[in-house]
Parts: structure tokens; sequence; C-alpha cells
């Protein structure tokens, strides 16, 4: 098996995508649809959760993209959750399963997985923060033993605005992962909890000196997210966040996803509060 690094590397461009083809789409919500991707034979994602790839449509440009599935469930096949914002992800959006789309990466640092081992794990996302977590939380769920108590604390708009519904079910129901979800605004029929997600943070009792918070969502909600984490107790270098900046070349070239001395696209986008908390560009 080929890894697709090793081949976007071995290019004689980095900037020379490797095709895939769409196998499946879903439309989650208005904006946001899910594709299932495969590379050609032979090649293996072999990513870690957080990482993202370079996405790309002939014609149109490219953007980064989080990959949503898990590194051992991905293999030659991987997972992509898209929101329709822009040229890209327009044109993306118009794709059928069969379409070929070009891919590099994945890129960046994703989560250390290797230091939750033994852990109590609170996930904490915002609307399309999910994406990104999914990756992680299938794999925790995966290897369910290896780590303590499990929470996922997730918020949408709306009941509308859940992205991946059949994941959120099944979670609810394995009874070894504490789902909280919240909206900002509910609609007729929903009975669940309203409020911004930092409602949700007192639902979780886990012991602050062994629990490991992942945040992903609007850089909004980082800042009253990350008070209410610290005043719980939870180890600045225990909290890991990832910083989905403006980026470009996604490999440290161009300068554009940078937050004051760190290129996001590399040495992101996942870093763990301890190492930006100095930083104004990070949590402004
Ligand atoms: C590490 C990382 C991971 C990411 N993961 C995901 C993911 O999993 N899923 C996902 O959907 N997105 C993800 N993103 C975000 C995605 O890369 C951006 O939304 C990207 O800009 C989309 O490209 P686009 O060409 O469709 O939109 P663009 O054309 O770049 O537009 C992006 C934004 O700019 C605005 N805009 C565009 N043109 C104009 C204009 N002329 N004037 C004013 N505003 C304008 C749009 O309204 C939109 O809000 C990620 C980003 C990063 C950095
Ligand atoms: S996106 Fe070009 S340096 Fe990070």
């Amino acid at each position: 098996m080929t890894t697709l690094l090793r081949e976007t590397l071995d290019h004689s461009s980095i900037y020379m995508p490797t095709p895939a083809r769409i196998v499946a789409v879903e439309q989650f919500t208005e904006l946001e649809k899910w594709f299932h991707l495969e590379l050609p034979s032979g090649f293996t994602i072999a990513h870690q959760p957080g990482q993202f790839v370079e996405v790309s449509v002939l014609g149109i440009g490219e953007a980064p993209i989080s990959i949503c599935s898990s590194p051992a469930r991905s293999n030659g096949a991987f997972e992509l959750c898209v929101r329709r914002v822009g040229k890209l992800t327009e044109a993306l959006h118009r794709l059928e399963p069969g379409s070929m789309i070009g891919v590099r990466g994945p890129f960046g640092h994703g989560f250390p997985i290797d230091r939750f081992q033994g852990k109590d794990i609170v996930f904490v996302a915002g609307g399309l923060g999910l994406a990104p977590l999914r990756s992680l939380i299938t794999e925790v769920l995966d290897e369910r033993g290896k780590y303590g108590r499990v929470a996922l604390l997730y918020g949408a708009r709306t009941p509308n605005d859940f992205l991946f519904p059949a994941d959120l079910k099944a979670w609810a129901e394995r009874g070894d992962i504490e789902c909280h979800v919240t909206v900002d605004r509910p609609t007729d029929g929903w009975d669940g909890h309203v409020g911004v997600i930092t409602t949700l943070l007192p639902k979780i009792d886990f012991p602050a000196r062994n629990t490991i918070a992942t945040v992903v969502g609007p850089p909004v909600m980082y800042k009253f997210v990350l008070q209410d984490l610290l005043a719980k107790g939870i180890a600045e270098g225990n909290i890991w966040l990832s910083f989905e900046r403006q980026m470009k070349c996604g490999v440290g070239k161009c300068g554009h996803c940078q937050m004051h001395h760190i290129y996001t696209c590399q040495t992101g986008p996942v870093l763990s509060y301890a190492e930006v908390k100095d930083l104004e560009e990070a949590l402004s």
C-alpha cells in the first residue's frame, strides 16, 4: 500500500493532486454534504484524526477539508463533510457519485491520540467542528478499552443542522459515551436542550486532573469554552483545539495560515491551549 502522503511528496510538485473518486454522497443539511471517496487502487490515506486534505475540483480551485472518517476504518477510502460556502465547496456539492476530484495530503498535525490513553475525554463540537472530531471519536470508540470515561458535547444552530445523524443515534445508544446535544434555536417538536454549548459543560463531572478536552468549532466558541474548561481545573496542556485558519498551500510555503510564529497548516491545525495561550491572534 502507498500512503497518500508518500504519493503527494513523490510527485514532481507538492501541488500536484492525486485523483480520488466520489463513491457516495449524502445531504446532511441544507448546507452540508457528506462525501465518501476512494483513492486509486493500492493507496491508503493513513491520516491522524484532525488532519486535513487539500481538495481540488478541476478548473475551480482548492480548499482544505478535514478528514472525518477514522484512520482505522479509512484505508483506501475516506470521508469528508463539506459546508457549501464559496467557489470550491459549491462545485463539490454539484458533483455526483462517479465524479473525480483531486486530493493532496493529509497535512498538518492532528490530535495526539497516544497521549489520551487512560484518560477521560470530553469532545466539544460546535457545528461543523463535529467533522474532524468524528474521526477522533470513532477511533476512540473502536478502541474503547484504552480510555476512561468519554463524553460528547455537541451544539448546532437548530435541530435541522445536526451532522452525522446516524452516528449521533448510534453513539447515544452505546451507553459507553455520554452524549449531550444542544441547539441555539429550537424548532417545533424539539424537546432537547436549548442554549449555547457552554451550558452543557456542567453536565460533565470527570475528575479534572485526568481529563483531556478536544474542542473544534467556530472561533467565537473557543474563548467561552476555554474559560469554563480552565475553571473546571483541566490542565492547559490537556485542552486541544483545532485552528482552521485561511490556508492556501497547506505545506508551509505561502504564509496564509500564519498565527504569529506558527504556520497552522504544519504545526497545527490541532494545538494545545498551552501552546497558543499567549498568542493574541489565536483566541481573539
Ligand atoms: C484545517 C482546515 C480544515 C477545514 N475543514 C473543513 C471541513 O471539514 N469542511 C468544510 O466544509 N470546511 C472546512 N474548512 C473550511 C474550508 O476550507 C473553507 O470554507 C474554504 O474557504 C472553502 O472554500 P470555497 O472556495 O468553497 O470558499 P471561498 O470562496 O474560499 O469562500 C470562503 C468564505 O469566504 C466568503 N467569500 C467568498 N468570496 C467572497 C467575496 N467575494 N466577498 C466576501 N466574502 C466572500 C464566503 O462567503 C465564505 O464564507 C477547513 C479549513 C481548514 C483551514
Ligand atoms: S497554508 Fe501556506 S503556509 Fe500554511
